[in-house]
């Protein structure tokens, strides 16, 4: 049987992870993963997730199994955080997901088993392995224009006519802030329109929301997957704890089901029950807990919301220093879309071979497509990137 087995491509984000960790030089500089580092370089487990797994240390009594959708309260505490009061929580179903990855397996796992024929939108360029996974379930992928190349910032007329012309019942995937991998983002006007774009055209929208807090904030974070699922008779919401709590191993993500009509919760809560089952049974527990025990204490859920303030500002920080020192060096404001980029990321919008030389030459990795991770930088690093990007003639 094993000798049917055929090599898988590389993901390619993996694929960088490793090559960085195989490189003896000293000075190399790690833009490739999505995971936040500080200026130390160290990615540190944060003050609220270090209490709350103190306290359930001291006051955990069993480990036996919770629910087929994870614990309830994680859900509630999620659902509060991601949708505030846009809709009723009696119309979201939900289970807890092994990560954000989890959640959006499921998501096409459901869209899949209510729609065979959807064919799934994906922004041109996405999170590779969205098409990675819709491309091994057998799902039809297809791909909206939305990063300008020129602009680097998004091509909305582009992805206007595009999604014009898809048809009633695919689903358009939506990164509901901090787009991954370039950084560029609609404003509330321009989802908007795609709001109305969505009901005029039939069409299921299901967000990935990975990086809330990382943007504008907690709650401008959440502005538009707030719109969409108020908006819409229907949405699919896949979250993920691993960046804004910094629990990446633990797993931690909940997949929601929106219903403008809460007589479809009871049947959309099974069905993902049922998925859950099919897949992994129980999900995880632990990074939950922890999410939960931080999202209802008022004293650890404001250190948390503060220390991922000081993040996302550090963040914005280097963006800003980093565009003020390419201005500097370059005498032009062409690099000034980093400064208005919002997320962990940023694309450069240059070429596989100049990332390849930047790499070569330089030590500094950032995905093939030119995403760099902002949060890998830190005020010492960024004049050496920015040098090296004026170097290598980006
Ligand atoms: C990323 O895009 O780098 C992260 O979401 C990590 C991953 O799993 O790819």
């Amino acid at each position: 049987m094993f000798e049917t087995l055929k090599e898988q491509p590389a993901d390619k984000i993996l694929a960088l992870m490793q090559m960085f960790a195989d490189d003896p030089r000293d000075h190399k500089v790690d833009l490739g993963v999505g995971v936040y580092k500080n200026a130390e370089g160290v990615t540190p487990v944060m003050r609220a997730v270090k209490a709350a797994e103190k306290r359930i240390w001291e006051q955990q009594t069993t480990k036996s199994y919770t629910g087929l959708a994870g614990d309830p309260a994680y859900a509630d505490a999620m659902i509060e955080l991601i949708l505030s009061d846009a809709v009723a929580r009696a119309n979201v179903a939900a289970v807890a997901t092994p990560g954000g990855t989890g959640a959006v397996r499921q998501a096409f796992e459901l869209i899949r088993m209510a729609n065979p024929k959807a064919r799934v939108w994906v922004s041109d360029p996405t999170w590779p392995n969205h098409t990675s996974i819709l491309n091994y379930l057998g799902i039809e992928t297809k791909s909206y224009r939305y990063f300008d190349s020129e602009t680097r910032g998004v091509d909305f007329d582009g992805m206007i006519a595009d999604l014009n012309t898809a048809q009633a019942g695919d689903v358009v995937l939506l990164h509901g802030c901090c787009h991954n991998p370039t950084g560029a983002n609609l404003n509330l006007v321009e989802w908007q329109a795609v709001v109305d774009l969505l009901n005029a055209r039939g069409l299921i929208p299901m967000i990935d929301i990975a990086y809330q807090g990382f943007g504008d904030g907690l709650d401008a974070d959440a502005a538009a997957t707030r719109l969409v699922a108020s908006s819409v008779p229907e949405c699919l919401i896949a979250a993920s704890c691993s960046k804004n709590f910094g629990v990446y191993r633990e797993r931690t993500g909940l997949l929601m089901a929106v219903a403008a009509d809460a007589g479809k919760t009871k049947l959309n809560q099974g069905t993902l029950a049922f998925l859950n089952r099919q897949n992994y049974s129980f999900p995880p527990d632990h990074g939950a807990r922890v999410v939960t025990t931080i999202l209802t204490d008022p004293e650890l859920r404001a250190d948390w919301a503060a220390e991922l303030e000081e993040v996302r500002l550090s963040m914005l920080g280097l963006r800003q220093q980093l565009a003020d020192e390419l201005q500097r060096l370059t005498g032009s404001d062409r690099f000034g879309f980093i400064a208005q980029h919002r997320g962990m990321f940023s694309r450069l919008g240059t070429t596989p071979e100049l990332v390849e030389k930047l790499r070569a030459d330089h030590g500094i990795y950032m995905v093939g497509d030119s995403r760099m991770n902002i949060a890998g930088l830190n005020s010492t690093t960024v004049p050496i990137l920015a040098r090296a990007i004026v170097d290598v003639g980006v």
